[in-house]
């Protein structure tokens, strides 16, 4: 199947500590490509250091992985995309779909699409400044930074698209990523396939689907509609939720709990590692708890009769009692296929 599968960025879990999991349990083998929760480009051309620490090649290795910028000024955006260009990536991807109240505010993410005519003149400047930045390609002959995109279809209504499609198709995007909502509509409700497959029918750009596939059933649905023009399905939640999905999708086997034990386990690890000495020993130990909270409200929903067990996880204040209560979900309960995500097309 020539068809590119991918992890979505997701800000406080698909962090390197994630993706080196992923990829070593089930990323690898079903070739999975990675973006990273978005950096922000700032105007004293800093990158953060927790932002840094994620993009650092070192963090990353044999990993495919995009970085992804969030910036509304083509100089920001330009200098940092160098940056990533300086430790070996050859593509950015560039973040036009976030939509939370302060990044929108300042027209950034999903924010910039209220701004259209803006949005062209950063689409121009940054295609034409990343030219001017050289890449090493894998087979040694030299190139120059690829920028992909990736958008939702408007920010108040679906009647924005068509605006906003036609700008995009003036510029050599790299993968055209379509998380099939408006702003409006967050994370919730079906997703606006009619919408996605007109611009699929008339787009010149590589297309990537985003949007609730949880099930193998979803993605060949999407597959099925497409007529093969479609170049990646990328997916959140629902990796994060069954983290051998991509590999049922691409035809093999779901996880076993061995596998989501070890998968588990270089995660916890992994924190444990990064977060060791932060602020003292108990206080690392929370954040590394908290982390695996998060992880574990989305990777919960594949064990049935959850949540009494899923509840002490959520309790459990200190390394003891989390690996207890991990140990018991593990012990106690069995896997569940998940349900589909997409239930009808629009
Ligand atoms: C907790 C969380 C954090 C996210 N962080 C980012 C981000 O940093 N950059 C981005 O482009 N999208 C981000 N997203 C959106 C996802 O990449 C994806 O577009 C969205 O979840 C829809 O795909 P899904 O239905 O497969 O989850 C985030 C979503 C969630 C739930």
């Amino acid at each position: 199947m020539d068809l590119t599968l991918s992890l979505a960025p997701m800000e406080g879990i698909t962090g390197y500590v994630f993706r080196n999991a992923h990829h070593k349990f089930f990323g690898g083998s079903s070739q999975v490509r990675y973006y990273t929760p978005f950096v922000v480009c700032t105007y004293t051309k800093r990158i953060k250091t927790r932002e840094k620490q994620d993009v650092l090649p070192e963090h990353n290795e044999g990993i495919p992985l995009v970085p992804q910028l969030l910036s509304n000024k083509a100089e920001e955006f330009l200098y940092t995309a160098r940056s990533m260009a300086e430790f070996g990536y050859r593509e950015v991807n560039l973040n036009l779909g976030c939509p939370v109240a302060t990044v929108t505010a300042k027209k950034k993410g999903s924010g910039f699409l209220t701004v259209p005519d803006e949005l062209d003149r950063f689409l121009c400047a940054i295609y034409e400044g990343a030219e001017k930045i050289p890449v090493t390609r894998e087979d040694g002959s030299t190139g120059s930074l690829a920028i992909s995109i990736k958008t939702r279809l408007g920010f108040s209504d679906v009647a924005e698209a068509p605006k906003l499609f036609a700008i995009y198709e003036q510029y050599p995007v790299k993968d055209l990523i379509i998380h099939a909502r408006t702003r409006a509509e967050q994370y919730a409700g079906q997703p606006e396939l009619g919408v996605f497959f007109e611009i699929l029918s008339s787009s010149r750009l590589p297309i990537t689907y985003n949007g609730n596939v949880f099930t193998k059933e979803d993605a060949d649905g999407i597959l099925a509609r497409s007529q093969g023009k479609l170049s990646g399905i990328m997916i959140g939640r629902g990796l994060v939720e069954d983290p051998a999905l991509c590999r049922e999708i691409r035809g093999g086997p779901p996880a076993t709990k061995e596998e989501l034990a070890s998968f588990h386990r270089a995660l916890y690890e992994g924190y444990l590692a990064q977060y060791a000495g932060f602020h003292g020993q108990s206080s690392g130990d929370l954040v590394v708890i908290n982390r695996m909270k998060e992880v574990w409200s989305h990777l919960g929903l594949l064990f049935a009769d959850n949540g009494h067990y899923l509840k002490a996880i959520h309790k459990a204040a200190t390394r003891p009692a989390y690996e207890a209560a991990v140990r018991c979900l593990f012990d106690n309960c069995a896997l569940v296929p998940r349900t589909p995500g997409i239930l009808e097309a629009k």
